[in-house]
């Protein structure tokens, strides 16, 4: 398994399209160990495949041990009322918003073994897949904040931008993962 670099704002492949998948290949389970991996060292509980510069449809995600691989996920049903928290995402370090999503949401998606699975999720992990997702149809955090809020969020990542020539986030080895409270997707 590998450690890969994460890309950040400002690479166009955060904001591709990605590609489903017709099976889950032996390709795609290297993808999906070297993004758990990624995830990981970046201290992260979600990870979607363009931010490791990749447009296959896939992403991963693992809130408090609960660890899932999805290829070619799908929200079937959101239910509940709206909650906002705080986001951050590990393709815009340092740089967070409050983002409303719906409190409760079903998706189904294939695992790593290409079988078909349906979880239902709420708080955290909700929140989690739905920000993955988004990610996996060139959504960011920053698109569902108000125009105040976006301008703010895009000011902090001015300062911050110049630490990620070409828009390369390389990962320090053991870990260096945002010492903000909140955590990163
Ligand atoms: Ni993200």
């Amino acid at each position: 398994m590998s450690v890969l670099a994460i890309r950040v704002l400002g690479d166009p492949v955060l904001r591709e399209e990605t590609r489903p998948l017709a099976e889950v290949t032996d390709d795609t389970r290297r993808l999906i160990d070297d993004m758990f991996e990624t995830m990981y060292a970046a201290n992260g509980i979600g990870l979607a495949a363009p931010q490791v510069g990749r447009i296959e449809r896939v992403c991963v995600v693992d809130v408090d041990g609960a660890a899932y691989a999805l290829v070619n996920p799908e929200v079937v049903r959101t239910t509940g009322p709206k909650a906002k928290a705080e986001e951050g995402c590990l393709s815009i370090p340092d740089v967070y918003g409050d983002v409303e999503r719906p409190s409760c949401v079903t998706v189904q998606a294939l695992d790593r073994d290409g079988a078909p699975f349906e979880v239902t999720a709420e708080g955290l992990l909700a929140r989690c897949f739905q920000h993955e997702i988004d990610h996996l149809h060139g959504k960011l955090f920053l698109d569902h904040l108000s125009f105040l809020k976006r301008r703010a969020a895009l000011a902090r990542w001015e300062e911050e931008k110049d630490q990620y020539p070409g828009y390369i986030r390389i990962l320090k080895p053991g870990g260096s993962g945002s010492e903000h409270p909140e955590e990163e997707l």
